[in-house]
């Protein structure tokens, strides 16, 4: 699929600001994947339509999920926004013939994570997070910690996020806590995977 398509389809999807941000996660995760030496074909591919589905309204979001068997958690029809990971999955598959499955899940698991993520799913996660847009309290210090650590800067980013969601009174989506577990298993067994 070459660049220019690729590009395109996202900028249709989304706002300006949205465009933007995706653009910024793909040279984010360009960089992070130099170091890693992770496929920059790929890299690209799922950064840029990491967030394709995110213009869509809960109620889009929750049918498309329904219809086509995505929900994982009950949390995701509470909070459909969750959903906008496995549905931009979907239709990159079915509207533009996405078929490598590490692309997909990379995109499917953005927003919570999961258990045994590949270094495509971090980078793409933690890509989204610290691009240079991103403005959060302890933003610098989690892109230094990437720097370093990739798998810290999850255990950092997880973290982050939970901690943002129980202030808020908002669900914790499972996998979230199952990739935090996950994590930090694999920090104390000494170097992740
Ligand atoms: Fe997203
Ligand atoms: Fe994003």
């Amino acid at each position: 699929m070459d660049n220019i398509y690729l590009r395109n389809i996202v900028r249709k999807r989304l706002s300006e600001k949205r465009f933007n941000h995706s653009l910024r996660v793909v040279e984010t995760a360009l960089k992070m994947a130099e170091d890693l030496e992770a496929d920059k074909e790929k890299v690209y591919t799922a950064s840029l339509l990491h967030d394709y589905a995110k213009n869509m309204s809960p109620e889009e979001l929750l049918s498309i999920a329904r219809r086509n068997q995505l929900i994982s958690s009950w949390v995701e029809e509470r909070q459909p926004g969750l959903l906008h990971g496995p549905v931009a999955a979907y239709l990159c598959k079915k509207e533009h013939g996405i078929e490598d499955e590490e692309i997909l899940r990379a995109i499917r698991f953005h927003t919570t994570g999961c258990e045994n993520m590949t270094t495509l799913d971090k980078i793409v996660y933690l890509a989204d997070v610290i691009e240079p847009g991103r403005t959060y309290e302890g933003v610098n210090e989690l892109r230094d910690i990437c720097k370093h650590d990739i798998n810290k800067g999850l255990l950092f980013a997880f973290d982050r996020t939970i901690g943002y969601v129980i202030k808020r009174r908002m669900l914790i989506h499972p996998f979230t806590i199952e990739a935090r577990n996950w994590i930090i298993t694999g920090i104390e067994r000494g170097g992740m995977l």
